[in-house]
């Protein structure tokens, strides 16, 4: 008989974006759910570049779960700028709340534009970075008008990343979302400076879901979805056990219409059913004894933190468990990540461990 049911050390979203005000309020609950902690992205509008502006989304975090997040622990990071200065990260490295910091090549994606156009100049806050031992997180996509959309990740570890990893190879880095074999084999043949966040989307679809047979705007994200090949080596670094592959959803609420749109925003929600997308994907690949690796255990020792001691069960029903197609933010709603197939495992929200 097939496994009906995983105990995990509660999880960590060590990618995660909870943006501010009404959206906020309405999603925070879905993530402290099913994540004992989670990186925060500062992709805010203004982003968060200071450890005050850090300090204070923090907070907004934590009162907008009311009384109900005690136990949610968001880790915020700072947004890199052609403005930040090596001030502003030993303030962050000293005051220990800012556990990060992320890079955003100016254009690459939503709310990147206060990012970094000419990355060599950010050297000096790179080599800072390493002496403080704050790590550097990446959205690892070049922006060059020239590279194809399906290229711009390859292309970034060969212009970008390769060079700062000579540079200052110190230096401590995690590769957001990575969503390619290219990606997966840089990392896999590094020192585990470098590691790699995998998102759930990433490992259940291919690019065929996105565009073949009509475009489905709720898949688009950035990077965007790449073809099989590059899944199945997503599948195979995820449920290998690695420690330097973990779980970093990159849910990122848009509103419905803001996706269904002429220029749809890039993003997938999908901090309410992830957990369950994940132990199928783990099922599929006779892995299920490695799910608790990705999802508790290897991004806690990047960022030299305690395993969380709370449990969580997820169960495995005859029937395919039922998630939310969408949820309400104000007078909108934002849709729910839909796998596209019966997903017959789901935590467990009844009993606790
Ligand atoms: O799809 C994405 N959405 N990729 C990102 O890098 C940013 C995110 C967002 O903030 O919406
Ligand atoms: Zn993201």
């Amino acid at each position: 008989m097939s496994q009906q049911e995983i105990i995990l050390n509660k999880p960590d979203d060590m990618h995660l974006h909870l943006r501010d005000g009404d959206m906020l309020s309405a999603v925070v609950e879905h993530s402290a759910r099913d994540f004992a902690r989670t990186i925060i992205m500062p992709n805010l509008v203004p982003p968060v570049t200071t450890v005050e502006d850090a300090m204070s989304y923090r907070q907004r975090i934590l009162d907008a779960l009311g009384g109900s997040g005690t136990s949610f622990e968001p880790l915020m990071t700072l947004y890199l700028t052609e403005v930040t200065t090596t001030y502003d990260l030993e303030n962050a490295a000293a005051l220990g709340m800012v556990k990060a910091v992320k890079l955003y090549p100016a254009g690459a994606t939503t709310n990147s534009d206060s990012g970094v156009r000419d990355i060599p100049k950010s050297y000096h806050l790179f080599e800072k970075m390493a002496e403080l031992g704050l790590p550097l997180l990446v959205h690892g996509e070049v922006t060059d008008a020239d590279i194809d959309i399906f290229d711009r990740e390859a292309v970034f570890i060969d212009r970008v990343l390769d060079p700062i990893r000579r540079t200052i190879p110190e230096l401590r880095i995690v590769m957001e979302h990575v969503t390619t074999k290219n990606g997966i084999d840089y990392v896999g043949n590094a020192d585990n400076k470098l590691c790699a966040t995998l998102t759930t989307h990433h490992l259940m679809l291919n690019r065929n879901a996105m565009l073949a047979g009509g475009f489905r705007p709720h898949y688009y994200c950035l990077p965007i979805l790449k073809r099989e090949e590059h899944r199945q080596a997503l599948r195979a670094a995820a449920t290998s056990g690695d420690a330097r592959f973990f779980l970093g959803t990159d849910s990122a609420p848009h509103p419905t219409h803001t996706k269904e749109s002429a220029c749809g925003c890039a993003g997938v929600f999908s901090a309410a059913n992830s957990l369950g997308c994940l132990a199928t994907v783990f099922e599929e690949e006779q892995a299920l004894e490695n799910l608790n690796s990705f999802t508790s255990l290897n991004g806690a020792k990047f960022y030299g933190l305690d395993i969380n001691e709370v449990k969580m069960r997820l169960i495995r029903t005859s029937e395919p468990a039922v998630f939310p197609k969408n949820i309400k933010v104000g007078a909108e709603t934002v849709t729910v990540f839909d796998p596209g197939m019966p997903i017959y495992w789901h935590v467990d929200h009844t009993t606790s461990l």
